[in-house]
């Protein structure tokens, strides 16, 4: 079975028909044409935007001169309430002197620290759907509160039924459903000062939110000072100083830091995780061999264990090339660019987006088709190496991409040891950009015990 695609769009439009597109979804109000171009120009009344597909713009715009394409104030400015500061948003000098405190806190050596919690919450997730066996689940749900658990666990050491936690996670929620797309004010055709996107319901969850994460920094503040500290990764990431200047994170600043951990850390993994899950579903000879796989993994599995999981790695793999849960990226010139023989000017918006090239028909073979092996060939290396960037590449990478690899092979290694899931007949996902890429109407599976 053929993974769902959105729908392409009549490659000419009206700008207003775009622009209501535009609001429902930014997959499906793009031209099919996308899946064969290098490069397109998008040509407003107000700016200039373009998606590249060419690898070697890519490699430029991302690894080369990062500094010459920095984030894009207009993604900043609609996630500001809830992110302030964070090292999502910042550019240049204050992003460079956040990321030197934040790395060291995911490298390999801490991984390895924070696996017991992961596989607690993995553990966790397991014991849920037991007691759903017979049923027919929302997985997207199931995976959202799996993926926030690990999150609360692995950086605050508490399980999501801790009260604080559960309005964390509640308040998320809530957020969500108020602010569907990340990315829409840096493609719309308005100019800065049109007011827009902070919609009053988004702007109390988001205070809401931030208040809570306070009381969580504070708490972790005291325990530091008193040296009764979990050593976790909050404890990590505000004792660490920055090596340059010797200071730590302001609590305000954490607060900052930490809304991004929960944000872009459970809302990517989650999404990725429902699609692998949905994936396997469909291609039963795929969900069999990684139940195979998975007796590698006991519960008291280590650290080095999931180095073993190299089936359940090709698939997760190859449910990030099909459904990247950030679909498209976005930078800003800081200088007038040539590129393929265009001027673009300084301020232009230029996307990058995974979902197009991960599944360009120039690039991949069988570029829409569900196949893990492709990760074990020569071309399907290449085609990584060249076209693939789930995380984002660079100075800029997510820091969360090892953390990410590690759990989401283990939940479902963890997931498809115990259960057979299965699709209902005639029902497809919808893939839908909101915050991540999601199914329009959830995804919901049969779950059986193996
Ligand atoms: C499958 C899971 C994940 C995916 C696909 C993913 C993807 C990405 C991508 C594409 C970016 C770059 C966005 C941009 O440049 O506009 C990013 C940035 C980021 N991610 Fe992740 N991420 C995942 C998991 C995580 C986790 C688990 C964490 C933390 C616990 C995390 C923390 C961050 C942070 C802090 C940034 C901002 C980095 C910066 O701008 O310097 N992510 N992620």
């Amino acid at each position: 079975m053929t993974p769902p695609k959105p729908p392409s769009r009549p490659d000419r439009v009206s700008m207003l028909r775009y622009l209501r597109l535009f609001r429902a979804d930014i997959l499906s109000a793009q031209p099919a044409r996308l899946y064969r171009a290098w490069m397109a120009e998008f040509r407003t009344p107000f700016f200039r935007s373009y998606l590249v597909n060419d690898p070697q713009i890519v490699r430029t715009v991302l690894r080369e001169r990062p500094a010459d394409f920095p984030k894009s104030g207009r993604v900043a400015e609609g996630l500001r309430p809830l992110l302030g500061r964070s090292v999502f948003l910042t550019n240049g000098a204050e992003w460079q002197r956040q990321r030197r405190i934040i790395d060291p806190a995911f490298e390999g050596g801490r991984l390895r620290e924070t696996f017991p919690a992961m596989l607690a919450a993995a553990g966790a997730a397991r014991d849920r759907l037991e007691r759903r066996v017979g049923e027919v689940v929302e997985i997207e749900a199931e995976t959202s509160h799996a993926a926030a658990d690990v999150i609360f666990r692995t950086l605050f050491s508490l399980p999501i039924e801790d009260a604080l936690a559960r309005r964390v996670f509640d308040a998320f929620r809530a957020y969500q459903r108020s602010q569907p797309i990340l990315n829409l004010a840096a493609f719309l055709p308005l100019p800065a000062w049109v007011p827009r996107f902070h919609r009053r319901e988004a702007r109390v969850a988001a205070r809401l939110i931030r208040t809570l994460i306070a009381e969580l920094v504070a708490r972790r503040r005291d325990e530091i000072a008193a040296g009764t500290a979990p050593d976790d990764l909050a404890t990590k990431i505000m004792t660490t100083p920055d090596p340059e200047t010797g200071e730590t994170f302001s609590a305000a600043e954490m607060v900052d830091q930490v809304a991004i951990f929960f944000l872009a850390g459970h809302e990517t993994s989650a999404s990725a995780l429902a699609w692998a899950l949905w994936l396997v579903a469909s291609h039963p000879d795929w969900q069999d061999r990684l139940a195979e796989e998975a007796r590698l993994i006991g519960d008291g599995a280590a650290f080095g264990d999931v180095a073993r999981l190299r089936l359940a790695r090709d698939v997760f793999r190859e449910t990030l090339r099909l459904y990247p849960p950030v679909p498209m990226m976005v930078r800003e010139t800081a200088c007038s660019e040539r590129f393929r023989r265009r001027a673009v000017p300084e301020g232009a918006q230029i996307v990058l987006s995974p979902w197009h090239q991960h599944r360009h028909e120039r690039i991949w073979s069988d570029p829409d088709g569900f196949d893990p092996g492709r990760w074990r060939t020569e071309e399907g290396r290449r085609c990584g190496r060249e076209a693939y960037m789930p995380f984002s590449a660079g100075p800029r990478v997510c820091p969360g991409a090892g953390f990410a690899m590690v759990e989401g092979p283990l939940l479902l290694a963890v997931i498809l040891r115990d259960f057979r899931l299965s699709v209902l007949p005639g029902e497809l996902p919808e893939p839908i950009a909101f915050l991540t890429v999601r199914s329009r109407n959830g995804i919901r599976l049969r779950v059986e015990r193996r």
